[in-house]
């Protein structure tokens, strides 16, 4: 049995008073929910400040990005000794929004997990597909081939401890989720594909899936045999939704 994960990720949002509210309510919530791990992604320069906050409660929180190096001259980088030395429990790697504007590609991203992995954080994995993609049926293809970069850097028994979040791009922040079915079906594919290296990792390893997730939306999700949880974008930075979508984890925990 895989333990349901609800992860928000903040993106580019918050200012110290909301960091506040939303880390002291998120903390009470997951104290309140033991079968489920939730956790928040902060900009870096939070961190800190979630860190004092969530400290002593089951809150777990996270880096939104992270570096291939751990010190030394890179400008502007964070480094995952500085992340865990912050607490953080996970770092994401490989944010469309990161591909995307920031030119990362599926190698970069694979040094990205492993740099994570072995300074002992948890990566979480983002792989999705365009809309373009999606139309021309290739979804599986591109999924299959961002996993497979990171397979081939460090092993597949790196997915023991790591976290895949099958977020489509055409669903992230437009309102438009997957429908239960596509998404059941695009999480079982990678499933499929992680079984022909490992059954067991396969089996093991949460899939989350992001994307327009809502407390709507996010009970019928949830629900899927292949869905462990969801990676939360715009309905993490709001108290009411977030805890709702914990909730609809909790009923399927
Ligand atoms: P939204 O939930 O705002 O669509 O964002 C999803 C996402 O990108 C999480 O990483």
């Amino acid at each position: 049995m895989r333990t349901p994960v609800v992860m928000g990720n903040w993106k580019l949002n918050g200012t110290k008073s909301t960091v506040t509210e939303l880390v002291k309510a998120f903390s009470t919530v997951a104290n309140d929910a033991k079968n489920v791990d939730v956790a928040v992604c902060a900009p870096a320069v939070f961190i800190g400040m979630v860190e004092s906050l969530a400290t002593g409660s089951n809150l777990k929180w996270g880096s939104e990005d992270c570096d291939v190096h751990t010190q030394g001259a890179f400008t502007g980088e964070n480094s995952p000794v500085m992340l865990k030395e912050f607490g953080c429990t996970y770092a994401i790697v490989g944010h469309s929004e990161r591909r995307g504007y920031h030119n990362e590609t599926n190698e970069v991203v694979a040094a990205k997990f492993k740099s994570a992995l072995d300074n002992g954080l948890v990566p979480v994995l983002c792989i999705g597909e365009s809309e373009a993609e999606y139309d021309a049926g290739k979804t599986l293809d591109v999924c299959k081939a961002e996993i497979k970069a990171v397979i081939d850097l460090c092993g597949i028994e790196a997915f023991n401890n790591a976290i895949i979040a099958y977020e489509p791009i055409w669903a992230i922040g437009t309102g438009k989720t997957a429908t239960p079915e596509i998404a059941q079906n695009v999480h079982k594919g990678i499933r499929e594909f992680l079984k022909t290296f490992s059954a067991e990792v396969a089996d093991g390893v949460r899939i989350l899936y992001g994307g327009s997730c809502n407390a709507k939306t996010a009970p019928e999700l949830f629900s899927q045999p292949d869905i462990d949880g969801g990676l939360i974008g715009g309905a993490s930075l709001k108290v009411a939704d977030f805890t709702a979508i914990i909730e609809a984890a909790k009923a399927n925990a």
